[in-house]
């Protein structure tokens, strides 16, 4: 089956950035996923699952920087393409595998992977069926890592309509102590939590993760783009309406070893 790529105009909020070359598209930016490196206990001897990578930054980064093997899985095909082109021009093909899978339906083992990352993908879809899929892919004594959205303080409903029901309409989250109930109903333990602001999309948390390079680049790309100068406008406003109320939490749990 040959799959559908998608437009600039048809696409949802995060495939957008993307398109546009955006690099990290999760709400904690960089700054959660160095939080994310610094309690995954990753070595080169780990298999890691990345699901719903995107365009493969933090896969790439692992296999980089850790030296471990990893599987860069994504829905889309166009996140695909650009986590497959990004391995490849950082000339780690043959550490980053680039695939296709659903979280909700993982097309792998159970137990097969030492390490679970998951940044900001469980909100699109059914959450406890994804979640629990995450570990039944880890191993016994391995660890699951994930990224999600959290309202850090009750949204006013101007802002929860913005935010849920025009820009990123069918996305569910809610508070911290709901993903920690739904984490450790799927059967992980020792739960950590870390949280942090919303800051990807404010101007400083924008240039931290892309650099000025990119983020003029990226700038320039929706600017110049009709369409996609029309959707920035369009979008920017209500994101900014939910800012203040939006944080992230990173979730990282160990699946209890086996007997
Ligand atoms: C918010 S982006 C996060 C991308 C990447 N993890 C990052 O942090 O930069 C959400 C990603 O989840 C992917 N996604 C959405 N639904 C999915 C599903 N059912 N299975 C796998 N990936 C999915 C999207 O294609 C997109 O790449």
């Amino acid at each position: 089956m040959v799959e559908q790529r998608t437009s600039i105009a048809a696409a949802d909020p995060y495939l957008l950035f993307g398109l546009l070359g955006k690099r990290v598209i999760h709400p904690g930016g960089r700054k959660a996923t160095e939080q994310l490196f610094g309690q995954a206990e990753l070595s080169a001897s780990h298999e890691v699952l990345d699901i719903g990578c995107g365009v493969g930054t933090t896969a790439v980064e692992i296999a980089r920087r850790f030296g471990s093997r990893v599987v860069a899985a994504d829905i889309s095909v166009d996140m695909r393409e650009r986590a497959a082109a990004r391995a490849h021009k950082e000339e780690l093909g043959s550490r980053v595998s680039v695939e296709a899978a659903d979280i909700c339906a993982l097309p792998f083992a159970d137990g097969r992977f030492d390490r679970v990352v998951a940044e900001a993908v469980t909100m699109f879809v059914d959450r406890d069926l994804a979640i629990r899929e995450l570990v039944r892919v880890c191993r016994p004594g391995g660890l699951v890592l994930a990224t999600e959205f959290q309202w850090r303080r009750p949204p006013t409903p101007e802002a929860r309509q913005a935010f849920l029901g025009e820009v990123c309409p069918g996305m569910l989250f809610d508070t911290v102590e709901d993903w920690l109930a739904r984490y450790r109903r799927a059967g992980l333990a020792e739960l950590q939590v870390t949280t942090g602001p919303f800051e990807m999309m404010t101007p400083g948390g924008f240039l931290a993760d892309e650099g000025l390079t990119n983020s003029i680049r990226v700038m320039s790309r929706a600017m110049s783009n009709p369409v996609a100068r029309r959707r920035m406008f369009w979008l920017m406003p209500r994101i900014s309406r939910a800012v203040p109320f939006l944080g992230y939490v990173l979730i990282r749990g160990q699946k209890p070893a086996a007997g």
